[in-house]
């Protein structure tokens, strides 16, 4: 037996020879959001389709609520669904739209009424039950498509990439929204993503993908923070690599040359004894008018050789000597023009060795 709404175990899937999902583990308990986030080809929709039941999995075991059912039909597992695509019936009403699965199930006329009527609420276009599709915008239809997934009381919550066809603006109203029923619903989540963003604000939980396996898997800031490995730590971008050389200690750091005449802290229970290359998130440095003084940070004179204006951010690029390397800080009240010299301060534990 098992306590969690979602228990997969060891499950693997093979097209052929291609295999597409591989030993892949995952525990959900109830009421949680889980995004399964990775680049394209890794086996998120593979895994969402054989949690569906639109997969057979070749291995490995699956279970929803205690019970196995890996061999259980799509249509008995009582499960709401929002695609990509949201497949609205282009000439049905929003209404029939989201009845259909009822229908499908024989819930009584009034009372499919009833539910419609409060699962529009829910997605709050409660006046739009005789729209067509086409009579609605993007954002409208993709609403209807998560009323059609909840409105049957489903056991589970599945998404594949359902923002992916809007346009930004409107996909960030979409986050906020689909989070909003979840919570309101408590129902158990699983959404597909390869958008970093969306995974990160939405989950309670992020399975990291990549080449049909679990990378990673931890709350936004774990997986964020403490990426488990390389591939991790480089999914969300924004990584600076450096070489550096030692060249001692202070006390229980240990000193770094990174560029001629430029040294640096760094924190670590490695020996370091030659030169070795360290990762850095571009997002954990910051620049400064004056140095920041600090027994254990190290603060650098750089040179501004590019800036990039994002909106609430703005990525620099930073010369030391003969090394390059990007920050990306708030644009507050000081920005850093290009040819002007800063300081640059960074702690000792941004410093991340993988090799
Ligand atoms: N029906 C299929 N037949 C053969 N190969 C498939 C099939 N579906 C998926 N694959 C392969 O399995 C891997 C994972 O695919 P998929 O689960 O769709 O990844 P994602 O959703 O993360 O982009 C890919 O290499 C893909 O080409
Ligand atoms: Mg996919």
């Amino acid at each position: 037996m098992t306590n969690f709404a979602i228990d997969i175990r060891k499950a693997a899937k093979w097209y052929g020879s291609v295999c597409a999902v591989q030993d892949f583990d995952l525990q959900v308990p109830e009421g949680q959001f889980v995004a399964l986030l990775g680049s394209s080809g890794s086996g998120k929709t593979t895994t969402l389709r054989m949690l569906a039941g639109l997969e057979t999995p070749s291995g490995g075991d699956i279970l929803v609520k205690g019970r196995r059912v890996n061999d259980v039909p799509v249509h008995k597992r009582n499960f709401g669904m929002v695609f990509q695509n949201h497949a609205l019936f282009p000439h049905k009403t929003a209404f029939d739209n989201i009845a259909f699965g009822l229908k499908y199930r024989s819930v009584k006329a009034e009372q499919i009424r009833e539910r419609v009527r409060r699962a529009l609420e829910i997605v709050r276009l409660p006046h739009c039950e005789d729209r067509l599709p086409s009579q609605m915008s993007g954002g409208q239809q993709q609403r209807i498509a998560v009323a059609r997934a909840i409105v049957i009381e489903p056991d589970l919550l599945l998404f594949d990439e359902p923002l992916s066809s809007l346009d930004a603006g409107l996909r960030d109203e979409m986050r906020g929204e689909i989070k909003r029923i979840q919570q309101t619903l408590g129902i158990t989540t699983v959404f597909v993503t390869h958008d970093q963003a969306e995974a990160l604000s939405m989950a309670d939980k992020v399975v990291v993908m990549h080449n049909g396996r679990k990378q990673q898997e931890g709350t936004p800031e774990e997986i964020y923070r403490t990426p488990g490995s390389e591939f991790v730590m480089r999914f969300f971008g924004n990584v600076n690599e450096v070489l550096g050389r030692p060249v001692g200690r202070s006390g229980a750091l240990t000193r770094i040359e990174i560029a001629e005449g430029a040294q640096v802290l760094i924190r670590t229970d490695r020996e370091i004894e030659a030169e070795t290359r360290f990762l850095l998130r571009a997002d954990e440095l910051r620049l400064s008018a004056t140095p920041v003084p600090g027994e254990e940070v190290s603060c650098l004179q750089v040179r501004i050789v590019g800036r990039e204006y994002l909106g609430m951010l703005a990525r620099y690029r930073v010369e030391i000597g003969d090394l390059v390397i990007q920050v990306i800080q708030p644009v507050e009240d000081k920005d850093f023009p290009e040819g002007q010299s800063a300081w640059l301060t960074i702690r000792p534990d941004s410093w991340r060795i993988w090799s």
